[in-house]
C-alpha cells in the first residue's frame, strides 16, 4: 500500500493526513452519507490524497465544477476504469468472454468525444424527450395499480427498477426482455467498475461481466439486422454506417453495455432516494401532495441533497494546481459531485433541505460541461412523474421501520430496498394528474411557496401594506435590503419589495393601487387577513454596498418601500446616509410617519404640494466622491440620475426598477451566435427567438421567471463579445464590463463566448 501521496515519493514529509489516510469510500461513513463523511474535508483539506484508494479526493463545489469543466486538463479516460484492479485470474475469466470494454463517450476524450455526442444528439434534445411522455406515465400507473391495494410496499421491488430500465431499454430501441437479468448485470457491472470486491467475488462478478458483454453484443447484432429500427442505439448504428471514424464499433459494443446501466440504475436509485428523503422530511412531501408544480424543483433539491451519482472520476493530462493543491501529470481524481452539493459557498443551510432552494439546479449529480448528463431530462422525466403519481394517489404514505443498505461502491448510491405502508383504508379515489411538466431544468416560476395574510394596514390613501406568514408558522426565508418578492393571486403576479424587520419570522410588502393598472395591484387591495397568496423569492438584484463610505438614497413614490429596508439596514450598521423622498402630495406619501421617527435627521421629503420639486441635479453635484446612490421609483427619475450620473464616474448608482418598459423594438432584432465554452457548442440564435428560448432547446439548464429582463433569475457569464443588453437588472456600470447578461433579453452583437 502506498504510505505517502506521490508527489512526496522522495520521502520528503508527506502531507497525507490521518483523516486523509482513514478515508475509506467503499466503507463506513461514506456509504452512509458521503456528504457528511467528507466534511470536514470541505471545511480544512479540499484536495487529499487517499492512500486507500490511490485517487486524489476533490470535495468543493468550485474545484468539483473546474474539473468538470476542462476535459482536456481533467481526462476522463479512466471513468470507467476498475476502481479496484483484477487479478489475472479474474482477468483471464473476463478475457475468455472477449470483454474488451473501451470508450464509449462518457470516457472518451476531446475531440473524438465532441464530434460523436454532437452527431448521437438528437434523440436527448428536450423536444424529442417529448415522445417517452405517455408511456412513463402509463408505466408508473400501471405499477401503482399493481400495489395500491396492498398497504405496504418495497418500492424498488415494485416499481423504481423496472420503470426507468423499462423506459431506458425503449429509448435505446432495445428489446424488452430478460429484464430481471440485465438488472442483475447492472449491479455486477456497478461493482466491477466502482465497488471493491473480495478475491472470491471477482471471480463471479468477473464471469457475470463477461455474460453481460456478450449479451451486449448479441443485442447489438440483432438490432443490426434491423436497419429502420427506432431508438437511440438504432441511430448510433446508423451513424457507425455513415461515420465509422467518428462512432466507432468498438464504441458501439462498448456503450450497449454502459449506456444500459448509465440510464437505468442512475435515475432508479435517484428516484428511491428522493422518495426516502421527501418522505423522511415530511414537510417537502406535504407540499407537493398539496402543488404538483413543486416536484421539478423538488427533484432537483433531492438531486442535489442525496443524489444517485456520488462521485465521478479524471485524470490529469499535465501538472496542474486544483483547490490549492499541486497535483502531479497522471494523477487520477476521485471528484465527490455528493460533497460539492453541499458546499456552503454555493448553496446557502446547504445541509437543510428545502425544495424552495432557487439554485437547487445548480448540483452537480449530472456532471457538468462536455461530458453533462445527456439523458437527464429523460431522468428528471420520470422523476417527476413517479413522485407525481405516488404523491397524488398515496399521500399518507410513509417510511415503514427498516435498515437501509446500499451497494457498496464509491459512485451509485440508492437504497437496496425502500419500504413504504399507508392505510388502504384511507386511500384517496383516483383523481386527475395533476401536473403536465415541461421537459428540462425548472422554471423558478414554479418554486412558489403559500402563503397567508396575516394583517392589512393602510397606511395612507392607496397605499396599504401586507403582513404574511408561513402557514404552519415556521420562518419565511431570511431577506436582505433591497429584496423583492413575486405574489401571485388569481392569475395576478407581481414583483414587491420587501419593507419590515428582516429579523421577523414574515414579510410586509407595502402596495400603491394603481387605478391605470391592468388590475393586479386593485386586486391585492382587495386581499383580508386569512387569504394564502403564492409566493416567490426573495431575491435581491438591488443589493446594498455596505462598504460604501456614504450612500445617497432616493425614492419616488411607491419607490420607497426597498430604499426604507435599506435606510433600516444603514442605520443598524452605523453606515453614512442621507435619504430624499419625492412624492406628488404628502397625504399620499406612504411611510412618512415611520422615517421620520426612525431615521430623523437622515431624511428629506419632497411632497410637491409642500415644497418646490426636488433638484437631483443639485443633489447628485453634492454627493461625496465614492458615494453609492441607490434609487427607486418612476423611469423618469431614474433617466435622470442615470444621465446626472454619466459623467461621475466617482459615483456608483443603484436603481431599481419596477417594469421592464418596451423600449425594446423586436423588428430591431439580428441574429448572432453564441459559443459554448464549457460544453463545446456553437449555437445559431435567430432574429425571432430569445438566447434563453435556444440555450433549452439544446437542453442547457437555465433558469428563468419573469422572462421580461426584470428578475435576474436567467444571467449567464459572457467570456468574449459584445452584449446588447436589454434588461433592467444590471446598472451602466455592469453593463459596460459586459461580463454578464440575461438571456431572456438581452442578444449578441455578432458572436458571443458564454461560460456554459
Ligand atoms: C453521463 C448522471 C440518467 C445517459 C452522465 C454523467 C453523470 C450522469 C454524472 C457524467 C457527466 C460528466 O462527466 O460531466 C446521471 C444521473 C442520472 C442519469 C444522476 C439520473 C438521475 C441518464 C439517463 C441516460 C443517461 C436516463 C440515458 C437515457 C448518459 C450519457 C452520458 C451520461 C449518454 C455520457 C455523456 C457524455 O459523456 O457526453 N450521467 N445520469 N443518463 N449520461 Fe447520465
Ligand atoms: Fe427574469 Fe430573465 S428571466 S431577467
Amino acid at each position: 500500500m502506498t504510505t505517502g501521496c506521490p508527489a512526496h515519493a522522495d520521502g520528503a514529509a508527506c502531507p497525507v493526513s490521518d483523516r486523509a489516510r482513514a478515508f475509506d469510500p467503499f466503507t463506513g461513513a461514506y456509504q452512509i452519507d458521503p456528504a457528511a463523511a467528507l466534511a470536514w474535508s470541505r471545511a480544512e483539506e479540499p484536495v487529499f490524497y487517499s492512500p486507500e484508494t490511490g485517487y486524489w479526493v476533490v470535495s468543493c463545489y468550485a474545484d468539483v465544477k473546474a474539473v468538470f469543466r476542462d476535459p482536456l486538463l481533467f481526462s476522463p479516460c479512466n471513468v470507467l476504469e476498475k476502481i479496484t484492479p483484477f487479478p489475472d485470474e479474474a482477468m483471464a475469466v473476463l478475457a475468455s468472454y472477449g470483454y474488451a470494454m473501451n470508450r464509449t463517450l462518457v470516457n472518451e476524450d476531446e475531440p473524438a468525444h465532441t464530434e460523436r455526442r454532437r452527431v448521437l444528439m438528437a434523440h436527448f434534445l428536450p423536444a424529442n424527450i417529448e415522445a417517452h411522455r405517455d408511456r412513463v406515465r402509463v408505466l408508473t400507473r400501471e405499477k401503482v395499480d399493481a400495489f395500491i391495494a396492498k398497504g405496504r410496499a418495497d418500492l424498488v421491488e415494485e416499481m423504481l427498477w423496472e420503470i426507468p430500465l423499462t423506459v431506458a431499454l425503449h429509448f435505446l430501441g432495445v428489446p424488452e426482455s430478460d429484464m430481471a437479468r440485465l438488472r442483475e448485470f447492472s449491479m455486477a457491472h456497478t461493482v466491477n467498475t466502482w465497488g471493491r470486491p473480495s478475491r472470491e467475488d471477482q471471480i463471479a462478478l468477473a464471469h457475470e461481466v463477461g455474460r453481460f458483454w456478450q449479451f451486449a453484443g448479441e443485442v447489438l447484432n440483432r438490432m443490426r439486422a434491423e436497419p429502420h429500427g427506432q431508438g437511440w442505439m438504432h441511430e448510433a448504428i446508423r451513424q457507425n454506417a455513415l461515420h465509422p471514424d467518428i462512432v466507432t464499433d468498438s464504441y458501439l459494443h462498448s456503450m450497449m453495455m454502459a449506456i444500459i446501466v448509465a440510464a437505468h440504475e442512475t435515475t432508479a436509485h435517484a428516484a428511491a432516494n428522493a422518495i426516502k428523503l421527501l418522505l423522511t422530511d415530511g414537510a417537502g412531501w406535504r407540499a407537493i401532495c398539496e402543488d404538483a408544480a413543486l416536484i421539478p424543483n423538488a427533484v432537483e433539491e433531492c438531486l442535489r441533497y442525496a443524489g444517485s451519482v456520488v462521485a465521478w472520476r479524471r485524470q490529469l493530462t499535465s501538472p496542474a494546481t486544483v483547490g490549492g493543491t499541486d497535483l502531479p501529470a497522471g494523477a487520477k481524481l476521485l471528484i465527490v459531485m455528493a460533497s460539492a452539493n453541499h458546499d456552503e459557498r454555493q448553496f446557502q443551510n446547504a445541509d437543510s433541505f428545502d425544495i424552495y432552494r432557487d439554485n437547487a439546479t445548480d448540483h452537480l449529480t449530472f456532471g457538468y460541461g462536455a461530458h453533462q448528463c445527456m439523458g437527464k431530462n429523460l431522468a428528471r422525466l420520470e422523476l417527476r412523474i413517479i413522485l407525481e403519481e405516488l404523491s397524488r394517489r398515496l399521500p399518507h404514505l410513509r417510511l415503514a421501520e427498516q435498515e437501509f443498505t446500499y451497494l457498496p461502491n464509491t459512485s451509485f448510491r440508492g437504497p437496496d430496498h425502500l419500504w413504504v405502508e399507508w392505510d388502504v383504508a384511507a386511500n384517496p379515489a383516483e383523481g386527475a394528474e395533476r401536473a403536465r411538466f415541461e421537459i428540462g431544468a425548472p422554471r423558478r416560476k414554479d418554486i412558489a411557496r403559500s402563503v397567508v395574510v396575516t394583517a392589512v394596514q393602510t397606511e395612507v390613501e392607496g397605499v396599504i401594506s401586507l403582513h404574511l406568514a408561513d402557514p404552519q408558522g415556521r420562518p419565511l426565508p431570511r431577506w436582505t435590503a433591497g429584496a423583492h418578492v413575486d405574489l401571485e393571486l388569481d392569475g395576478f403576479d407581481r414583483s414587491y419589495s420587501l419593507c419590515g424587520d428582516p429579523d421577523e419570522p414574515g414579510y410586509t410588502v407595502s402596495i400603491l393601487r394603481e387605478e391605470a393598472g391592468r388590475g393586479g395591484s386593485r386586486r391585492f387591495h382587495a386581499v383580508t387577513p386569512g387569504t394564502v397568496l403564492r409566493l416567490r423569492g426573495p431575491r435581491n438584484h438591488f443589493p446594498l454596498d455596505e462598504a460604501a463610505p456614504a450612500h445617497l438614497l432616493i425614492a419616488g413614490g411607491i419607490g420607497i418601500t426597498p430604499i426604507l429596508a435599506m435606510a433600516d439596514r444603514l442605520k443598524r450598521i452605523g453606515a453614512r446616509y442621507h435619504l430624499h423622498y419625492l412624492g406628488a402630495a404628502e397625504a399620499r406619501m406612504a411611510h412618512l410617519a415611520r422615517l421620520s421617527r426612525d431615521h430623523a435627521g437622515q431624511v428629506t421629503a419632497h411632497p410637491r404640494d409642500r415644497v418646490p420639486r426636488a433638484d437631483l441635479a443639485a443633489l447628485v453635484a453634492a454627493a461625496a466622491p465614492g458615494t453609492r446612490i441607490s434609487a427607486c421609483g418612476p423611469a423618469r427619475m431614474l433617466e435622470a440620475l442615470q444621465s446626472l450620473t454619466a459623467t461621475r464616474p466617482d459615483l456608483v448608482l443603484a436603481i431599481e426598477h419596477f417594469s421592464a418598459g418596451d423600449d425594446t423594438d423586436l423588428a430591431d432584432n439580428r441574429p448572432f451566435e453564441v459559443e459554448l465554452a464549457d460544453s463545446g457548442f456553437t449555437l445559431p440564435v435567430p432574429a425571432d427567438r430569445t438566447l434563453l428560448q435556444v440555450l433549452r432547446a439544446a437542453g442547457i439548464d437555465i433558469a428563468s421567471d419573469c422572462e421580461e429582463g426584470l428578475c435576474g433569475s436567467c444571467e449567464v457569464a459572457v467570456l468574449d463579445g459584445t452584449v446588447d443588453h436589454r434588461d433592467k437588472v444590471l446598472s451602466i456600470a455592469e453593463r459596460a464590463a459586459g461580463t454578464r447578461m440575461m438571456c431572456c433579453r438581452s442578444r449578441g452583437e455578432g458572436r458571443l463566448k458564454l461560460a456554459l
